[in-house]
């Protein structure tokens, strides 16, 4: 019998991070997915699982939106009587999501071994409730899988040494995997009339950008300003609290189009003049694919892009997102510390080896 393991997913970038260690996990393990519905519009989750040939979920919880504790309460209970029933070897979790704490909580007190995918990364401010997740969901871990040097690190200094794994980026492997097929089968370009380097690509949904009208006001007021028109796939959160605050008229150099695939968005970024962000994710993407990124927040967990200069923290300052943007920047990505597109394949013959101990 081959053994079985749990894996919990509910928010977009879960989405991408899973589908290449899925793949692999299924040649070795009886995955079981479940799916928490903490992302349960269709272009936030359905369009995720079938361009990234995820298969269908095997629980999905339909926990939906709520305040935190509310919202990860529903998660922790749903998860719970899942694992009791599926009885796995393993639980899988991955990044910083509500759904990766309830994830890790609800294994560590069944006794379930937990695995970390992206385990090691701070920003360092616990005012983001994505910090709070990742250093619960890192303290319950017993495999921990790091995407980059600077992970291993944090986890050290925090004293954490045990089952600590470099293995590199998942996303990155997935962008290498799916990024001749967006190149061929993308018609965004086409459907939104954009010219390549003609544009900006712009994402905003993290709390503390969207939670703070000042902070959305000068955002806005810097994309207005811009010297090319700012495409703006525009999350639901985003897009409510802009429609409460601003209206969407009032912004006529910025395009807010609803959010858009993975295919899609990366076809967006590889072609934009620069990429405007507070995302995790795309900070790294924008590297990879040798765009210049601004971020809009005061701190990321990704500073090997900083460094690399391929990336400035503007925080919320209408003038240095200004001078940022303007800017001119040329891109190297040198991949090594993210990997080299194998994470998958590492993580899985970790989990192999710890799994084979017992
Ligand atoms: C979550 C994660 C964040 C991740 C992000 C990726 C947490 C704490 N945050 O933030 O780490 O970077 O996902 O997108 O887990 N909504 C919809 N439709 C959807 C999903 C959400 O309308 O399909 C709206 C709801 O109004 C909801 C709001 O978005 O209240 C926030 O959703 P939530 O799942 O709480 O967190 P995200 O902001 O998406």
């Amino acid at each position: 019998m081959r053994k079985k393991i749990a894996t919990i997913v509910g928010a977009r970038p879960q989405f991408i991070k899973c589908a290449p260690v899925s793949e692999l996990l299924r040649k070795q393990f009886r995955e079981v997915l479940i799916h928490t519905g903490q992302h349960y519009n269709p272009e936030m989750s359905h369009i995720f699982f079938q361009q990234l040939q995820i298969p269908e979920p095997d629980y999905n919880l339909e926990v939906g939106s709520h305040p935190h504790g509310r919202q990860t309460g529903f998660m922790l209970m749903r998860i719970e009587a899942v694992l009791l029933q599926e009885k796995p070897a393993l639980v899988l979790v991955y990044g910083d999501t509500n759904s990766t704490l309830a994830g890790a909580l609800a294994a560590a007190k069944l006794n379930v071994p937990v695995a970390h995918v992206e385990a090691g990364l701070r920003s360092f401010n616990r005012k983001m409730p994505e910090e709070i997740n990742r250093i619960v969901a890192d303290r319950l871990a017993s495999l921990l899988f790091c995407p980059t040097r600077t992970a291993v690190k944090n986890l050290k200094a925090e004293g954490q040494l045990q089952g600590v794994y470099w293995t590199g980026d998942v996303m990155y492997d997935a962008l290498l995997r799916h990024l001749p097929l967006a190149e061929q089968h993308s018609r965004i370009l086409d459907r939104l009339g954009l010219s390549p380097k003609a544009y900006y690509l712009a994402t905003v949904h993290r709390a503390e950008n969207t939670d703070q009208p000042e902070r959305l006001n000068e955002i806005l007021k810097a994309f207005a300003r811009l010297p090319l028109p700012v495409v703006f796939p525009v999350h639901p959160r985003t897009r409510r609290f802009i429609q409460t605050h601003f209206g969407e008229r009032n912004w006529p150099n910025i395009r807010f189009i609803d959010p858009v695939s993975y295919l899609d968005v990366l076809v967006l970024q590889k072609n934009a003049a620069k990429v405007l962000t507070d995302s995790g994710g795309m900070q790294k993407e924008a590297y990879f694919l040798e765009v210049p990124c601004v971020t809009l927040r005061e701190e990321t967990e990704w500073p090997e892009t900083v460094a690399a200069g391929a990336n400035v923290l503007t925080g919320a300052s209408a003038e240095k997102i200004l001078a940022a943007a303007t800017r001119e920047v040329r891109v190297r990505c040198q991949g090594t510390d993210f990997g080299d597109g194998q994470a998958a394949a590492r993580i899985v013959a970790l989990i192999d080896k710890m799994l084979e101990k017992e």
